[in-house]
């Protein structure tokens, strides 16, 4: 057995899974977001550890086999977030997450001082709000007596895997949200950190994803079940390990991910093509490899929002089961769902969103479908940048709650204008953590024979040629939409 731990933005998720890939058990515990400002976003990292801890002792107590059974553990995370680590590798404060956006003046200081070509060519990436480098700066210039303190900053999975094992790293996926690695060379750029006056001893050492980094502490061992012969895995950044879970291990592999947000993310072997930073370019957790992605920021979100405005008391299913007696293009009604903004292709946050092309012969089922479809639209502009560079983008991985209804399975081969296929088990980041345990062990020669063994495909869906040709003239208005809204706040 390995064990898949997540570490998301809400819960931690916990994985216990066999040789075959089945999950035999599931754990999950929550815990707060810490907002004590608009814009502000923060989590305790000590209560981060706590509930795995008591998610790996629940997962040890429903477990009829032997604890020496279990032979490695690994990690997914939420990335970004910054947690800050003085002399002793205590905690400083609390971890300020991704989804924080007090940094704007930050990123503008970044530019300023790296260059936006410069942080491009080293990075791979834009300075978002979001990413590492930026709350450093900002810990820097509003609690300076903290910064004086900090001897090294980690990022949340890493922290858990320090607090489990003693031993402290940090690895390429998930340093490559930090503005800190220099993506192709795989290394901490000086250059970065003598620019911004940061001290490059505070970057922690570099592993693979899949390196053995140590073994569960004893006093871990004996709060949980586990065995101190565990051995434990550096694990990979949660939309790495999202990858890993579906499979996309090789180029041409694309997966379209619908939750609250909404990812597509595509394998990229080469470590210096150009994306213009108009999409993420990260490493994957993957030995040697990269993955490219957009983000669409209201995803399923834009539906959750719908349904508690306009159908508070039906459920998603009935909801989302009316659209399929609505044709494509949803009687000429056009939504875009920018409901808290948008990240790719835009990167911006005040953008709203919009309905237009209202008809008084349109019904709530029009709407539905206009919502849905206009999430699909954002997600395709991703796709569109990755096939204007030049990929080759023909089967597309549907997950998430966006890959439960068929009639969007349907619409998303539409608009994609890609083969869709569906996996008969869907546990994401947490199975991909659980992947880089046993190809760690040694159950398997490649991630990529871990993923033929562990995941297979259940269903397909084709495109339809006229659907595919309506959808193609739609998206060239919603192109346009943004533009045109641009001034409405
Ligand atoms: C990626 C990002 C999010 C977090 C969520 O750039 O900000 O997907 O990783 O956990």
């Amino acid at each position: 057995y390995v064990i898949g731990v997540d570490l998301g933005t809400s819960a931690v998720k916990l994985l216990l899974v066999n040789q075959n890939g089945d999950v035999v058990q599931e754990v999950s515990k929550d815990y707060p977001l810490i907002q004590k400002k608009t814009g502000y976003s923060e989590q305790n990292p000590i209560v981060w550890v706590d509930q795995t801890v008591a998610g790996l002792s629940d997962l040890l107590n429903n477990f009829d086999g032997s604890r020496e059974d279990i032979e490695g553990i690994s990690f997914s995370g939420q990335m970004h977030g910054l947690v800050l680590l003085d002399e002793n590798n205590e905690v400083l404060r609390h971890a300020i997450l991704w989804n924080d956006t007090r940094t704007t003046a930050q990123c503008q200081e970044i530019y300023d001082v790296i260059g936006e070509d410069r942080l491009l060519e080293i990075t791979k990436n834009p300075a978002l709000e979001g990413f590492t480098l930026p709350k450093l700066l900002w810990v820097k210039e509003h609690e300076p007596e903290i910064f004086a303190k900090a001897k090294k900053f980690v990022l949340p999975k890493d922290y858990l895997r320090y607090k489990l094992t003693g031993e402290l790293h940090m690895e390429y996926s998930d340093a490559a949200g930090t503005l800190l690695l220099n993506v192709s060379e795989k290394a901490w750029s000086k250059e970065i950190c003598e620019l911004l006056d940061i001290d490059t001893g505070i970057c922690p050492i570099l592993v693979d994803s899949h390196e053995e980094v140590g073994k569960i502490t004893s006093q871990v061992a004996g709060a949980t079940g586990l065995s101190a012969s565990t051995r434990v895995f550096a694990g990979a950044a949660d939309n790495a390990c999202g990858a890993i879970g579906s499979g996309i291990l090789a180029d041409g592999k694309t997966l379209c991910s619908i939750g609250t947000s909404g990812v597509v993310l595509s394998y990229e072997s080469s470590n210096d093509k150009d994306f213009q930073g108009k999409v993420h370019y990260f490493n994957h957790g993957a030995p040697n490899a990269y993955y490219t992605m957009g983000v669409t920021l209201a995803a399923g979100y834009s539906l959750s929002w719908f349904k508690d405005v306009f159908a508070k008391d039906e459920s998603f299913e009935e909801l989302v089961g009316e659209v399929g007696s609505v044709p494509a293009g949803s009687n000429g009604l056009l939504f875009t769902p920018y409901v808290v903004g948008e990240r790719t292709p835009h990167a911006d946050a005040a953008i709203r969103g919009s309905f237009i092309g209202m008809d008084s012969s349109h019904q709530r089922k029009d709407f539905v479908r206009a919502v849905m479809e206009g999430i699909t639209f954002s997600l395709n502009e991703s796709i569109a940048i990755f096939r204007e560079n030049g990929k080759n983008i023909d089967t597309i991985v549907s997950t998430g709650g966006g890959a439960k209804n068929e009639n969007w399975l349907q619409m998303q081969a539409d608009i994609f204008d890609a083969k869709i296929v569906k996996l008969s088990s869907e546990q994401g980041p947490g199975m991909g953590a659980a992947m880089l345990a046993a190809y760690g062990c040694g159950w398997f020669d490649t991630l990529a024979d871990c993923a033929d063994a562990f995941l297979e495909v259940t269903r397909e869906f084709h495109p339809n040629r006229e659907n595919v040709e309506r959808y193609r003239k739609l998206f060239g208005v919603y192109q346009d939409v943004y533009g045109r809204t641009k001034e409405l706040n």
